[in-house]
């Protein structure tokens, strides 16, 4: 099936949606992004991702494409026209273009560009990855010091995701300063004597909407939590570990750097986490 996708306005099939080759997210990766789940064919923490979106957007003077309820509007619309039971929505908004290539932003009033798709992925919740559990390699941390914002600057997370993939892993998290900062695509922790350890909010890490939901969940769960930095070599001795993102939800981390954590499968508070995380997030869903 051909997706329809959101381009500036207006639904159109796939292949007929086009940006100008002059956006400045193409040519500057001047542009910020959302991505949302579906479950059951509803949105997991719209909220949340909207007000990131927003936050992102004034931290770079970038206008906003349209209100919070045309966005809700969107994100339900494609859902629907495509048919989304369970997968992804991937909302990117640039600082558009004027029709040339300039390091100076354009001119006022020069409209954003604001593109949305779906990725269909049936069984997400019930992925066998968070079965198995996660193995990850640790690398250096080379990212811009802004991380907070969600901007589409991703070539380095890719790297480190084939970085990963070519050592037989997962996925790889990001070491700067010998502390610990995030995963490529999401938040880490580690979990030693049932305490739970991450790395506190900052310009240093994005602010993620499931840390969010989950260390809330955890406290309702009377789970200890500490948010402190934390180095590579606490997690390898840790009982646990795991990561939490809004494409993977929780997901267990068995192994770091080729050392086996616990008996090397997910551990009980990422199991748990994960269960409470997507039983709530089912019921809250709009
Ligand atoms: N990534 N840290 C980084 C660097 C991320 O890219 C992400 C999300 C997170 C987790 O944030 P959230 O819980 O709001 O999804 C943390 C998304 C899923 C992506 O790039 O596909």
């Amino acid at each position: 099936m051909t997706r329809t996708v959101y381009v500036n306005g207006e639904y159109l099939p796939e292949d007929e949606a086009k940006v100008s080759i002059f956006d400045r997210g193409f040519l500057f990766a001047d542009a910020v992004y959302e991505v949302t789940s579906v479950l059951d064919g509803k949105l997991i923490d719209f909220e949340g991702h909207a007000v990131r979106l927003d936050r992102s957007l004034n931290e770079l003077d970038m206008p906003s494409p349209c209100s919070k309820d045309e966005l809700l509007e969107i994100h339900r619309k494609l859902v629907e026209l495509n048919g989304i039971e369970e997968g992804l929505i991937y909302l990117q908004v640039s600082r558009g273009s004027d029709g040339d290539r300039d390091f100076v932003f354009p001119a006022e009033g020069t409209p954003p560009s604001l593109v949305l798709f779906t990725q269909n992925k049936p069984g997400l919740a019930d992925n066998p990855a968070a079965k198995k559990g996660a193995k990850i390699i640790s690398i250096e941390d080379i990212r811009w010091g802004r991380r907070d914002i969600k901007t589409v600057q991703l070539l380095y997370p890719s790297m480190g995701k084939m970085m990963a993939k070519k050592a037989g892993c997962d996925d790889a998290w990001l070491i700067e300063d010998g502390h610990v900062t995030e995963g490529t695509s999401n938040n880490a922790y580690f979990v030693k004597n049932g305490k739970i350890v991450t790395r506190p909010l900052s310009n240093d890490i994005l602010h993620g909407i499931t840390r969010a939901a989950v260390l809330r969940l955890a406290e309702e769960a009377q789970m200890e939590i500490e948010e402190r930095l934390f180095t590579i070599d606490e997690a390898k001795e840790a009982d646990e570990a795991f990561t939490t993102s809004a494409s993977a939800f929780v997901m267990p981390v068995v192994e770091i750097d080729g050392v086996q954590l616990g008996d090397g499968t997910p551990g009980p508070i990422a199991k748990r986490l994960r269960e409470i995380y997507l039983e709530e997030s089912r019921k809250k869903a709009i």
